[in-house]
């Protein structure tokens, strides 16, 4: 059975179009019997910044190498995953804060990446992750856009090998129907169905 993580950060949640290109791919997933999909919806959890005492705990607990604390499930449900996928929209040129917090809190030294005189390496199970975005504007290949180059950067930290993505652009733009950039959007996202 693959065990596959699914970060939904669908602010809008039922009104998100984020959410429908996931929704689908996650359906097409499920209807192959050996995929396993844990959720984990964002907007549900109590997810904090890193700062004052939160912060502190965090040093003295990694200082003594408590990695079993409650507080870094988050990073060890990550770790453990064999395939992540990460549904977010584009906000201000990259994504949420909302998935940043969760970023933060999952950059465990010891869970997710861990460090030697020669750097930092590595340490999550999964063999890919998959971004689903949906943007207002047209930012494919654009060097303004932040959010999947991110991501994909953070693979490498995270010692994922392949790094996937999914965007629909030009959602706000009214060149062309909502459906059809999303029909488009989707029917890509499923042909990575297949192999994921
Ligand atoms: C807070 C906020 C920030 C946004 N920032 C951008 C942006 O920087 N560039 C852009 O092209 N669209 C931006 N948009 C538009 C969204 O990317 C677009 O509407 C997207 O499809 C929203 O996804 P959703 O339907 O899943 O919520 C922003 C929307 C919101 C609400």
């Amino acid at each position: 059975m693959v065990k596959v993580l699914y970060i939904d950060c669908c602010i809008r949640r039922e009104q998100s179009r984020t959410r429908v290109l996931a929704e689908a791919f996650l359906a097409a997933l499920q209807a192959k019997k050996d995929y396993q999909v844990e959720r984990l919806c964002l907007m549900d959890e109590p997810l904090a910044p890193l700062s004052e005492g939160f912060f502190a705990q965090r040093e003295s607990l990694l200082a003594e190498h408590k990695h079993e604390h409650p507080r870094f499930r988050y990073a060890r449900q990550f770790s453990q995953a064999d395939r992540v996928v990460v549904a977010a929209p584009f906000w201000d040129l990259g994504f949420p804060a909302l998935l940043k917090l969760y970023i933060e809190n999952i950059c465990v030294d010891g869970i997710t990446f861990g460090a030697d005189e020669r750097g930092t390496f590595g340490l999550c199970k999964a063999k890919r992750l998959l971004f689903l975005t949906t943007r207002g504007g047209d930012y494919n290949h654009s060097p303004l856009e932040m959010g999947a180059r991110y991501l994909e950067a953070l693979c490498e930290f995270w010692g994922i090998p392949r790094f996937d993505v999914v965007a629909a652009d030009g959602l706000d733009l009214g060149r062309e129907a909502v459906q059809t950039i999303l029909d488009r959007a989707i029917d890509d996202a499923l042909a990575l169905v297949e192999n994921f």
